[in-house]
C-alpha cells in the first residue's frame, strides 16, 4: 500500500484547520487547493478511498444485471443488480492482467467478459470461466474474484465506499430521515438521469451545491423567479456526514400529490451528504445530484429527478420526461458553465481567497468536513456514531 504523506499540503491543511475554530473565517478556500496535486492525492486517499459515495438510484438498478459504472476519483467501480436482488460493488478491473471490464455508464448484461482474453465474471464479481487456464496449477477458478466494495440502499440512493471494512452511512442519513418523511423518498420513481461530465474540480461543483447565493446570478432566469438566492437559508447539522438545508421559495407551492406541511410548501428542503452527494426536495420532486472527481479538473455529475408514482401514473410519461430533461438541462448547464469559467479563475496567478456571505453557511461547513476528513490520518472516518 502505498502511504501519501501531507507533504507540500501542510499550508493548505494549517488553512483548513482554522475552519474548526469556534468561530470560522468566513473565507474561500485558498486557490491552490484546486490545483495542488499533492492536496488531490491526499483527498484521493484520505476522502475518496474512505467515503461514501451516493453513485445512483435503485431505480436504475431495478432488473437483475443492471449496471452503473463509474470512477471514484480514478478508481472504477461498477454496481450491478444480482439475479438475487441483492446490490454489489466492486472493481472491475480483470483479475488477469487488469483490462477494464466495462466502459464508465449504465447497462445491463448477465456477466462481464473480458474483451482481452475472454475471461467471465458474474454479476457479483465471482470468475465463473476462464479459457485455457486448465494448464496453470496455481491458478482455481473458484478462487478468484473481483474485489468488492461497501454498497448500501438508503431510500432509494445507493450509496458506494471504496472501503469495503466502512462503518455503514445508514443510521447517519437517518437522523435527517423525519424532515423528509412527508416526501416519501423510499416510494418515488426516477422519471429522468443526469450523467455529465464537468471541467471542474470537484470542490468547485460542491460548493456551488452548498449555497442558494448564486442563485442570483447563474440561475437568474431560471430559478431566481421561485427560489430567490437572497432568501436565508436555515441548516442544520446531524453529523459530519448529513447536512440538512432550508430554503425559501419566493411564495408558497401547494403540492399535487405529496401531503407536505406548511413549512414544507413554502421551502426547498436539501440533505446534503459529504463529501459529494445530495438532494433537494421542492414540492412534488426531488432533484439528487453528487459530483464525483474523476480527476484534479473533472467531475461526473450524476443524478434524477425523482416523483411520486401516482403522479408520473397520471401524465404521459414521456412528455413528463421531456419537460424535466429540458428544465434540468437548462439549469445544470448554468451551473457547468459558470464552474468551467471558475476553474479559469482559480489557476490566474492574481487569484486570492474571497470574503464569503452570510447567505453562504453550507459553503463554511462543507469546508469543516473537507478538514476533518484530510487532516485525520489513519482510522476511517467519520467512524461510528
Ligand atoms: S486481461 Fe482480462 S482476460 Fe486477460
Ligand atoms: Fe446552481
Amino acid at each position: 500500500m502505498t502511504v501519501i504523506t501531507a507533504e507540500g499540503t501542510g499550508e493548505i491543511l494549517d488553512e483548513l484547520r482554522r475552519y474548526l475554530d469556534e468561530d470560522p473565517p468566513a473565507i474561500s478556500l485558498p486557490p491552490r487547493a484546486y490545483t495542488s496535486p499533492e492536496l488531490w492525492e491526499l483527498e484521493r486517499e484520505r476522502i475518496f478511498g474512505r467515503s461514501w459515495m451516493l453513485v445512483a438510484h435503485a431505480g436504475q438498478l431495478a432488473e437483475t444485471g443492471d449496471y452503473v459504472a463509474l470512477s471514484i476519483a480514478g478508481e472504477a467501480v461498477v454496481v450491478t443488480r444480482g439475479a438475487d436482488g441483492t446490490l454489489s460493488a466492486m472493481s472491475p478491473i480483470c483479475r488477469h492482467r487488469l483490462m477494464p471490464l466495462v466502459e464508465l455508464g449504465a447497462g445491463r448484461t448477465d456477466s462481464f467478459t473480458c474483451p482481452y482474453h475472454r475471461w467471465n465474471y458474474g454479476l457479483d464479481g465471482r470468475l465463473r470461466g476462464a479459457p485455457h487456464m486448465g494448464g496453470n496449477k496455481d491458478f482455481n477458478v473458484k478462487n478468484c474474484r473481483l474485489p468488492g466494495f461497501a454498497v448500501e440502499e438508503w431510500n432509494g440512493l445507493v450509496y458506494v465506499n471504496l472501503d469495503a471494512a466502512a462503518e455503514p452511512i445508514g443510521a447517519h442519513l437517518d437522523l435527517a430521515a423525519p424532515d423528509f418523511v412527508n416526501y416519501r423518498l423510499g416510494d418515488l420513481v426516477q422519471v429522468i438521469t443526469v450523467a455529465e461530465e464537468w471541467q471542474a474540480n470537484w470542490k468547485l461543483a460542491l460548493e456551488n451545491g452548498s449555497e442558494n447565493y448564486h442563485v442570483i446570478g447563474l440561475h437568474r432566469n431560471t430559478l431566481e423567479p421561485f427560489l430567490p438566492g437572497g432568501g436565508d437559508p436555515h441548516i442544520k447539522q446531524y453529523s459530519p456526514w448529513v447536512l440538512h438545508a432550508r430554503t425559501p421559495f419566493a411564495a408558497p407551492i401547494e403540492p399535487e400529490a405529496l401531503d407536505l406541511s406548511e413549512l414544507e410548501k413554502a421551502h426547498g428542503m436539501a440533505l446534503l451528504s459529504f463529501p459529494t452527494g445530495g438532494f433537494l426536495a421542492m414540492g412534488d420532486q426531488v432533484v439528487w445530484l453528487s459530483f464525483i472527481p474523476l480527476s484534479i479538473d473533472r467531475v461526473q455529475v450524476v443524478g434524477g429527478v425523482l416523483m411520486p408514482p401516482e403522479l408520473v401514473a397520471s401524465v404521459d410519461p414521456e412528455a413528463l420526461a421531456r419537460a424535466q430533461q429540458t428544465i434540468t438541462a437548462m439549469v445544470n448547464n448554468e451551473d457547468k458553465v459558470g464552474l468551467e469559467a471558475v476553474q479559469r479563475g482559480v489557476t490566474s496567478r492574481f487569484a486570492e481567497r474571497g470574503h464569503l456571505s452570510p447567505k453562504e453557511p453550507g459553503v463554511i461547513v462543507f469546508y469543516q468536513n473537507l478538514a476533518r476528513a484530510l487532516t485525520r490520518e489513519g482510522d476511517a472516518w467519520p467512524g461510528k456514531l
